[in-house]
C-alpha cells in the first residue's frame, strides 16, 4: 500500500510537486512501462480534482493507442493531427483547451468533457506517449496545471 501526503486544494504549484514526487516513487525500480502508466493514472484520477478522465496514449508505429486510464472507455487509435491528443503527439506542444466544443476535430470520447489538457511525453528527441485530462467543467485547467503536467511528463520520460 502506498500513502501520501498530498493536499487536494493546495496551491497548484505545490500540489503537483507533490504528485511528480509521488509519481518518481511509486514507478521507482519498476521496469514495467504499463504497470508505471496505471499507477500514475490512478494517481491522477484520484488527486486531481474535477477530472473525468486521466491517462496514457502510447505512440505505437506511428498511431496513438489507448493506454492506462481512469475513466469511461475511449476511443483506443487516434492518428497524429486528430484530435487534441493527436494535434499534441503531431506538434510536440501542450495542447490547453478550455472548450473542447471550440477545438476543431476535438474526440469525444465522453460527452461530459467540457475542457482538456494533453501534454506529450518526450523520450530522445521524439514522442514517445501523451498524457490526457479531461473534466466535466469548462476551462478546468490553466497554465499552472499544463507546466504540472509537463513536469510529470519529464518525469516519467524513462519509466514508461
Ligand atoms: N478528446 C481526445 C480523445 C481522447 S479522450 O478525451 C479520452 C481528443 O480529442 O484527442
Amino acid at each position: 500500500m502506498y500513502a501520501f501526503t498530498l493536499t487536494p486544494g493546495q496551491p497548484k504549484p505545490a500540489l503537483y510537486r507533490d504528485l511528480v514526487e509521488a509519481a518518481l516513487a511509486i514507478t521507482q525500480d519498476e521496469p514495467d512501462g504499463v504497470a508505471n502508466m496505471a499507477n500514475c493514472a490512478a494517481l491522477l484520477s484520484e488527486y486531481l480534482p474535477d477530472l473525468n478522465w486521466a491517462g496514457f496514449y502510447r505512440m505505437v508505429e506511428g498511431v496513438l493507442v489507448l493506454g492506462p486510464f481512469a475513466g469511461k472507455p475511449a476511443c483506443i487509435r487516434i492518428a497524429l493531427g486528430h484530435g487534441v491528443c493527436g494535434t499534441a503527439a503531431a506538434t510536440g506542444e501542450t495542447q490547453l483547451v478550455p472548450d473542447v466544443h471550440a477545438f476543431p476535430g476535438h474526440i469525444a470520447c465522453d460527452a461530459a468533457s467540457r475542457s482538456e489538457l494533453v501534454v506529450p511525453v518526450h523520450r530522445n528527441g521524439a514522442v514517445i506517449a501523451v498524457i490526457d485530462l479531461d473534466s466535466p467543467l469548462p476551462a478546468r485547467f490553466d497554465a499552472d496545471d499544463a507546466a504540472g503536467i509537463e513536469a510529470l511528463a519529464q518525469a516519467l520520460s524513462g519509466r514508461i
